[in-house]
């Protein structure tokens, strides 16, 4: 069974009641349903979302021996947070850098991010339908 590691960083817990003029209105767990339902056969799809930045690089290591690909949205940590760059730095399976708005059409402080020099792809700005299409991209690298 391939599993692809869909990983999500703080207050993405909250999506749907978050700022859903922003984020929309969908929930992680609607985006969680919606992928197990689009993976073809063959592939497992293991989402998960921690609020604690400590608690995103344990998830990372827990995809490097396991996972064939790796989808995260580290949240705010992506303009933060050299540990989960650090620890991307050691997968050597795709990694998808998702976001749902798109970042650098707002604050500048979103417009940098410790991610994406180790992202393989990037995917911004599609909303919930991001996850979808980060998931099709990642199967299509790893030739699924
Ligand atoms: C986000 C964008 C980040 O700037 C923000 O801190 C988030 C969500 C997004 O999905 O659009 O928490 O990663």
């Amino acid at each position: 069974m391939t599993q692809i590691h869909v990983l999500n960083g703080p207050n993405l817990n909250l999506l749907g009641v978050r700022e859903p003029e922003i984020y929309g209105s969908t929930t992680l767990a609607d985006i969680e349903a919606r992928l197990k339902e689009v993976a073809p056969e063959g592939v497992s799809i293991v989402l998960k979302q921690t609020n604690y930045e400590g608690g995103l690089v344990e998830l990372i290591h827990d995809a490097r021996e396991i996972a064939a690909g790796v989808i995260i949205n580290p949240a705010a940590y992506t303009h933060t947070s050299v540990a989960v760059l650090d620890a991307l730095k050691m997968l050597d399976v795709p990694v998808i850098e998702l976001h749902l708005s798109n970042p650098h059409t707002r604050e500048t402080f979103r417009h940098h991010s410790f991610v994406s020099p180790v992202a393989t792809g990037i995917v911004a700005g599609f909303g919930a339908s991001g996850y979808e299409l980060a998931l099709k991209g990642i199967l299509a690298l790893i030739g699924h």
